[in-house]
């Protein structure tokens, strides 16, 4: 029968593209394509071949497993070759890999399977003599690969020498070695800080780093290892599949902490769902689970194909990543005016869920990514995570595809739009004129943590703003039943219960309030810090910048210096006592530069004496206080949030607009002003003293201690209570055990509270 040469021709060209794909994976670690792409040109080739036998070559990609080795490496030869395994992409697919096995077992019991994940990954080898790890190769073609071994040294949970005694004397552990998600942000993190490039994801992070030839850089990444079968035993050490890798992690060998043993197609089924639940909430990458028939005598009668076991199955979940193509990119205004440049693109299936936009962040985003209108993207969808453009595939740019430009003018309001320097953020100046804004800030009051407006939802807003009914929050407590009834797809009912959830948010917390109000940075936390330290709106509202970040100490003392004068002030309490000194400044400053306190130069120590005059003056300073620093008056508000909180607070739109919804009735709680007498703290009435070094800079622990009722100071005497010693404690510790006082360390205080 003659081929169609159109059908030759489609072959060649499937050929090319996948040995090019597989270099781009295998050899440089670098794909083009994602896997999904990859794995449908692979199976449109197989397709073609199984349908016309005669174009099969001995080289066709699909004739071979993997990549050639790196040339670097030295070949290691695998006694039991490394296969790969078959796919089911649906659940017809399993339950035809499980109908495969009934008939071949002819069995009448139900069929036990282990399940377990399949590791995004790369597949190594280890191999165990007398105990001892001797080599290590990577799977390669399957019959050679590489040797790793210097490599894979460096991996922690890689035994080097196998517990127990009673292994087979040859031992081959097959298994994956991965990259944790967090490993591998942290790595790209750092890589991209020492202005390098990034890994594409968690795979090819692990497999560049495995193919290090150096090892002191493979020591340096975050490398697992998961053992999930093995090649070449000596002795069989058990019976199934399961029983072997109970034996394995005896041995030390780390194995997957999901291993589970199922039984039959519905077994496999529940596993396969409870874990693609459990998916994203993992640490790692899988593309799939594993399922293995586990009686290892039973897969005898079964064997293997040249390429994968007939008693083995991955069964794939759906990908994460497609390719599609960027129609357009529009920009978005979001509730503080940030512009947004969106991608629209050609609706594709990610992880079954179909993809039409993706966000590009910012500008600076869309120039790191190169992003242009017609070009073919990845796009990457992760759980709940938002669809991103994870990258472009620059080979398949067309050549009139389009820059991204960032208008000049907002789309939805036509104000300008601004870049301030150094910021990656455009903004819409129109503010709350712009209706956009209007809407989102809306959206974001009604939200259910900040007024907590029910049935307020997102369509009403855009309809409410969109008729021009709505100009700002305080407009939502205007609206009349009457009037909502009149709107579109609003009832009697609904408009009601709307007026009536109106009411009820107008009983809110000081902290809600403050959220509510949409400063920029101001997120619930720090809502609910302001909310703490302020008692009220009025003082909030007086707020300046500079309240927010006080100046303390001394310019040009660092840290290092005071912390070294005031611990050594307050370890030596009789030095330089009256007598000691004659008195004069100059005196002072002499003998406090030749303590010999680094960094305590006289210069400074002059300065030191011109601010606080005298010894026990700067005694009783507070560390903070010598030397330069900003002390917050809020936990966490530094300069650029005390920016935001004061601007918005100093211009007079907004400053109306909350007292529009002051007077519109919202209110809250005021705040419990405690007794004296009332508040109980642990530590009330005791004096504590520290020394030696602890688990945080002490002045943190002092602070602490002082929070739960203590008193802290710098010597011990008669009246302290506690001394809380940490490493390397000295004189004070002879002193107080001289004196009789109780020392604690860490863990000591830390029963002291729990016993209250
Ligand atoms: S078993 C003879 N189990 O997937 C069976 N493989 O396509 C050999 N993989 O090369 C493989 N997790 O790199 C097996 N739990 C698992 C796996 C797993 C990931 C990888 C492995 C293998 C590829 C097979």
């Amino acid at each position: 029968m003659t081929i169609p040469e159109a059908i030759r021709r489609r072959v060649e060209t499937l050929r090319a593209e996948i040995q090019h794909h597989n270099y781009r994976y295998h050899v440089l670690d670098d794909p083009e394509v994602p896997d999904a792409e990859y794995d449908r040109l692979l199976r449109e080739l197989q397709t073609l071949e199984a349908e016309h036998p005669d174009l099969v070559t001995p080289d066709s990609p699909t004739q071979r497993v993997g990549a050639r080795p790196l040339p670097e490496f030295r070949e290691v030869r695998h006694r039991v070759p490394m296969i790969s395994l078959d796919n089911a992409m649906s659940d017809d697919e399993l339950a035809g890999f499980h109908r495969r096995i009934l008939s071949a077992l002819q069995s009448e019991a139900p069929i036990l399977y282990t399940a377990e994940p399949k590791l995004d990954g790369l597949a190594l080898s280890l191999r165990y003599e007398h105990g001892r790890l001797v080599q290590a190769a990577t799977r390669g073609d399957g019959s050679k690969g590489e040797d790793v071994t210097h490599n894979v040294r460096t991996i922690p949970n890689v035994p080097l020498s196998l517990l127990g005694a009673d292994w087979p004397e040859v031992l081959e552990v097959r298994g994956e070695v991965y990259m944790t998600r967090a490993g591998f942000s942290r790595l790209n993190t750092a890589m991209e800080r020492r202005g390098e490039r990034p890994f594409a994801n968690p795979r090819n992070a692990a497999a560049g780093s495995l193919r290090q030839l150096d090892p002191r850089v493979t020591a340096t990444r975050p490398l697992k290892f998961c053992c999930y079968g093995w090649g070449e035993v000596s002795s069989s050490p058990g019976e199934s599949q399961f029983e072997m890798l109970g034996r394995l992690a005896g041995w030390g060998i780390p194995i997957s902490r999901e291993l589970r043993r199922v039984s039959g197609l519905a077994g496999c089924r529940d596993y396969f769902e409870d874990l693609g639940r459990r998916r994203d909430a993992l640490d790692y990458d899988i593309d799939g689970v594993v399922f293995k028939l586990d009686a290892l005598a039973a897969r005898q009668g079964l064997g293997a194909t040249s390429h994968h076991p007939r008693w083995a199955v991955a069964r794939k979940f759906p990908a994460q990543e497609e390719l599609t193509l960027v129609e357009a990119v529009e920009f978005q205004v979001g509730r503080t005016g940030a512009v947004t440049p969106v991608a629209r693109l050609k609706p594709v299936q990610v992880g079954g869920v179909t993809v039409s936009n993706a966000t590009l962040h910012n500008m600076d985003e869309v120039i790191r990514k190169d992003v242009r209108i017609g070009d073919t993207v990845v796009v990457r969808r992760a759980g709940d995570v938002i669809p991103e453009v994870a990258r472009v595939v620059i080979e398949r740019r067309p050549d009139d595809a389009g820059a991204v430009v960032l208008p000049t003018q907002c789309p939805v309001c036509g104000a300008d739009v601004i870049r301030p320097e150094g910021e990656a953020i455009a903004r819409c100046t129109g503010g709350l004129y712009c209706p956009a804004q209007r809407k989102e800030s809306l959206k974001h009051f009604a939200s259910r943590r900040a007024m907590d407006i029910e049935g307020l939802g997102d369509k009403l807003i855009e309809q409410l703003v969109d008729l021009d009914w709505i100009h700002e929050p305080a407009d939502l407590y205007h609206l009349t039943q009457a009037r909502l009834a009149g709107l579109e797809r609003m009832g009697d009912k609904s408009a009601a219960n709307l007026i009536e959830a109106l009411e009820r948010s107008k009983e809110t917390s000081f902290a809600r309030f403050i959220f509510a109000l949409g400063i920029r940075e101001v997120g619930e936390s720090t809502a609910q810090a302001l909310a703490e330290r302020f008692d009220g709106i009025e003082s909030l509202m007086r707020v300046q910048e500079t309240d927010f970040t006080r100046e303390r100490g001394l310019k040009g003392v660092g840290r290092e210096t005071a912390e070294g004068l005031h611990r050594f002030l307050s370890e030596h309490p009789d030095l330089g006592a009256e007598g000691d000194l004659a008195g004069a400044e100059g005196d002072l400053a002499d003998w406090l530069a030749g303590l010999g306190i680094r960094g305590l130069s006289r210069a400074r120590a002059v300065r030191l004496v011109e601010r606080f005059g005298s010894l026990p003056a700067l005694r009783a300073a507070e560390l903070q206080d010598l030397y330069f620093n900003s002390a917050r008056l809020v936990e966490g508000i530094g300069p650029v949030v005390a920016a935001h909180i004061a601007g918005f607070l100093a211009q007079v739109h907004n400053r109306e607009a909350i007292e529009r919804l002051l007077a519109a009735g919202i209110h809250w709680p005021a705040p419990e002003r405690a007794s004296a007498e009332s508040v109980q703290r642990p530590l009330d009435g005791l004096t504590f003293v520290i020394t030696g070094t602890l688990s945080r800079p002490r002045e943190e622990i002092k602070e602490w201690l002082q929070g739960l009722g203590a008193k802290v100071t710098g010597s011990v005497s008669r009246n302290t209570h506690y001394l809380l010693a940490g490493d390397e404690a000295g004189s004070k510790l002879a002193k107080a055990q001289a004196l009789g006082v109780r020392v604690l360390d860490e863990a000591g205080l830390a029963a002291l509270l729990e016993q209250g």
